[in-house]
């Protein structure tokens, strides 16, 4: 059988990207088909680059900041690549409800945090602010809010008082590294369905 090709999005320094090409990249299941970024300097691209990926940047000055018609160039690269999921993998833009309608329940998101706690932005800073004494990862699907899609998994990390930052930021991160590959191999292998409303279905073992 002939891998299963994912496109990821992605921002910022693409560490949880990384994390997808080490673990099931050219192993066999999961091929990453192209990365795409709003930033034409993001690091993501260049770890693109380096692994030989398509890589492109969509900035929107490229299409006069209109993000209706960014997200369609968008989706019609992505299309023409034949993925099949989507992977937001920090992606720090909001995409327009036609894309996240578009590509319905093959669009899923990594949030450092245990939703519906601690949407948007410094998921972390918000959580250690609060002072929860629990915090951690979900990966979802997307749909047209803010970090609010139907939740396929979510692994929660402890926060001892007095906690540092950075070294939660590590552990999260550490986490999101573990998660997210092993909800795209879920997915990939066939074992995840969205349902109606929020309803996900996770079989296998
Ligand atoms: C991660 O914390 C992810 O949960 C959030 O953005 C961050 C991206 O980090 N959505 P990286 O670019 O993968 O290193």
């Amino acid at each position: 059988m002939s891998p299963f090709p994912i496109a990821v999005l992605a921002s910022g320094s693409g560490s949880n990207l990384q994390a997808i090409l080490d673990q099931l990249h050219g192993r066999g299941e999961v091929e990453v088909v192209g990365v795409g970024s709003d930033k034409v300097d993001a690091y993501a691209l260049r770890r693109a680059s380096e692994a030989e990926l398509e890589a492109r940047a969509f900035p929107a000055a490229d299409f006069d900041e209109d993000r209706g018609r960014r997200d369609t160039a968008l989706g019609d690269w992505i299309e023409a690549l034949g993925a099949e999921l989507v992977v937001l993998a920090g992606y720090m833009q909001l995409l327009s409800p036609e894309f996240v309608r578009r590509f319905r329940g093959r669009l899923i998101n990594v949030h450092p945090s245990l939703l519906p706690s601690f949407t948007g932005l410094d998921a972390i800073g918000q959580a250690l602010e609060y002072g929860v004494a629990l915090t951690g990862v979900t990966v979802h699907f997307v749909d047209e809010g803010v970090d609010t899609g139907p939740i396929i998994m979510q692994r929660a990390v402890q926060v001892p008082p007095g906690r540092d930052r950075a070294a939660l930021e590590r552990e999260i991160h550490a986490v999101e590294h573990q998660l997210l590959p092993a909800v795209i191999e879920l997915i990939a292998s066939g074992q995840v369905r969205l349902g109606s409303g929020r309803r996900v279905e996770v079989s296998g073992p």
